[in-house]
Parts: C-alpha cells; structure tokens; sequence
C-alpha cells in the first residue's frame, strides 16, 4: 500500500515520526581499545572527541575492564577472554543510557574488533548497528610482536606465550594466546591443537564442529561490517587476518574469506550479511594502528551519520503505521 500515498505524506510521516524517538540523533557508539592500550587514553579519546564533531550529538562510550586506566591496560594483556566479554556484556546491558538506546555502533581497534565482534556474536544488548574494525585479527595471529630489545618484561611474557601456547592456563590468562591461530596450517597436529584449545577464536569463529547459531545471526544481524586493513601493517602477522583471509605464512599465498569455508559453509553469517552488501573490504595506508583524522572522518561519516543508521528503522515504523 506504500506505493498509494504521496511522497509529501511519506515525507511528513517521516518527520513526525523521527521527532519523537529521535530517529535523527546520532546512535551512541562504542570504542574499544587494542592492547596495550587503555580507555581513558588522551589518543582514543581524540577518536571520540572527532566522532562527536562529526555527527554531533553521538554519546560515546569507552569500552573498559576496569574503572582504573592502569588496571583496564593489564586487562589487554592477562584475564580470560570470555570473562572479559561477558563482564562487558554484564555493564552494557545494565548501562543507564546504552540500555535505552535502540542500537549502537561500534568501533574496534586491533584486539578490541575482534572482541567487539564477540559481544556481538554473544550478547548484542544493545543491538550494534554498524561494526568497524581496524586492524583486527579475525583470523587470529600465527606470530607473537617483536618485543624491543631492552623491553625484558615483554620478552618474558612472549616467552611464556610462545613456550606453551595452548597449555590451560596461557588460554585462560593471557589474551593474544586465544586468538593464535596456526595459520599456515589448515591440517594436521596444529590445527587440531588450535581446534582443541583456543579459548576465544576458534570458538567465535564456530570452527568446532558444533556450530553456535546465535553467533551467526547476531552478526548477520549488522547493517554494516567493515574491516580495515593497514597497508604496511607489521605488527599483526599475517595483517590480512583483518578481512578473515587465511595466509600460508611460508608462501605468503592469500586465500581471502570468500573462497574459505567459514564464508561458504557460512559458520558466522558472513556470507548472509556479505549477500545483502553488509560486508566492506577496506584497505588504509600506514602501519599498525597508524589512524588519520581523514580517513576516521570519512568512517564515521559512511558508517555513523545519524541519516545512514537510522534510516530503515524510519522505514519500518512508517510502513507498520500504513499498515496499521
Ligand atoms: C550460543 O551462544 C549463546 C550466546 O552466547 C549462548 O547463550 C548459548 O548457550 C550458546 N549455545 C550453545 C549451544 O553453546
Ligand atoms: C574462561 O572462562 C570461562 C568462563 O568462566 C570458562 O568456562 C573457561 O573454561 C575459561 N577458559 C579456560 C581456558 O580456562
Ligand atoms: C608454520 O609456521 C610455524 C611458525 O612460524 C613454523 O614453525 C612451521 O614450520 C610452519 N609450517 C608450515 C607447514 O609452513
Ligand atoms: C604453504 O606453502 C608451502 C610452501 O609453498 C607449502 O609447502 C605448503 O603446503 C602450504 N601449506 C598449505 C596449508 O597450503
């Protein structure tokens, strides 16, 4: 019955609609930080400073495992991941604010995006809208950072990560050991290892047999999934984890999501939400977390502005009250 009334009806409808619920405010959008990091950090929160500049009037909230900066750093290093989730889970759902608002967005750097991901996957309350991540490690890592020469509590700690990786109580305390990922291996002893004992990745990205189907709907549930690729990153080994590609780290083969089974076989929705043109691609110039203003602008122009992400609610509410 859309088609019948006139544009300027639709026009008005909208408009009073939008009022009301204030469709044309920007979704509150959440930020969560990499490792080593912490959420009250002068650097993050220049990310949020510019987010609000751009779409005026966005809340921002700054993803934390703990309410001390210093301690929220640790929490990047040492916990278990899928505490750390649900603790996140735990404070948004019960946030004054976040848990009044009918969705949000969600801004992931390095490690924080493949988390971001998992609160999606997990819990969604509240609702991510539209997911970008920089960075990430979809895929996992198949090498540890190199630590500074004289940086000798970074090379005891990558000691310890390297010498046991899949040992009980590295995967459930030392967090860049549960998204390791053999991945110059698909079978064979480490694959199986990884399969056995990942305590974050394997699970997320329902590699086991037993597949979750809630984590596939939740993230097939996205409007938007972009995932950001640095150019020149040399941090994460292979960088092109962040668009979920498998790389034979001997030969450097790239074998990109599309043409792995986690795609065709679609484990997690990626498939689903890449059908309905959900799924962006993107590459950014620079190394590791190397941001500029430019390209954060035009993210969250493309993915945040209050038109983009409230429009097909508007939509929906219009067409249930012609229903009606
Ligand atoms: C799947 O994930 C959801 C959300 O985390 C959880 O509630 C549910 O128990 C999981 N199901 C299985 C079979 O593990
Ligand atoms: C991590 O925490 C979860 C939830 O408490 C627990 O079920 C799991 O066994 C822990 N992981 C490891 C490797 O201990
Ligand atoms: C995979 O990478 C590991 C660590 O870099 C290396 O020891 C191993 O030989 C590699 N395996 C293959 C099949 O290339
Ligand atoms: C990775 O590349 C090496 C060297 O070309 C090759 O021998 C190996 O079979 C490849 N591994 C996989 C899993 O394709």
């Amino acid at each position: 019955m859309l088609h019948l009334l006139p544009l300027s009806t639709l026009l008005l409808l909208r408009g009073i609609l939008a009022s009301p619920i204030s469709q044309d405010e920007p979704l509150p959008l959440l930020i969560w930080h990499g490792l080593g990091d912490n959420y009250a950090a002068d650097g993050l929160r220049s990310v949020g400073d510019l987010a609000e500049e751009t779409n005026p009037g966005t809340y921002v909230y700054y993803i934390r495992l703990d309410e001390d900066p210093g301690s929220d750093r640790t929490a990047t290093w040492f916990g278990n991941v899928t505490e750390q989730i649900a603790r996140v889970c735990d404070d948004l759902a019960s946030h004054p604010i976040l848990s009044t608002a009918p969705a949000v967005n969600a801004l992931g750097f390095s490690q924080g995006g493949q988390f971001l991901r998992g609160y999606v996957e997990r819990c969604n309350n509240p609702p991510v809208r539209n997911l970008v991540t920089f960075g990430s490690q979809h895929n996992g890592i198949s090498k540890y950072q190199v630590c500074d020469a004289t940086d000798w509590l970074c090379k005891a700690y990558i000691g310890i990560l390297k010498a046991n990786t899949w040992g009980a109580w590295v995967q459930s305390h030392l967090v860049p050991a549960q998204y390791f990922r053999a991945t110059n291996e698909t079978t064979g002893e480490a694959a199986e290892e990884y399969l056995k004992h990942s305590n974050f990745l394997a699970d997320i990205n329902n590699e086991r047999e037993e597949k979750n189907a809630t984590y596939k709907e939740n993230l097939a549930s996205l409007d938007k999934f972009a995932m950001y690729v640095f150019e020149d990153d040399t941090t994460v080994i292979p960088k092109e984890s962040g668009w979920f590609a498998q790389t034979n780290i001997t030969s450097g083969d790239v074998t990109p999501l599309k043409e792995r089974t986690i795609y065709k076989e679609d484990w997690i929705g990626l498939k689903k939400l890449d059908e309905k043109g959900g799924l962006d691609f993107k590459t950014t110039k620079g190394g590791h977390m190397q941001l500029d203003d430019e390209v954060l602008v035009d993210v969250f122009k493309t993915y945040f502005s209050p038109a983009k992400a409230s429009w097909s609610g508007v939509v929906d509410e219009v067409q249930e009250l012609i229903e009606l």
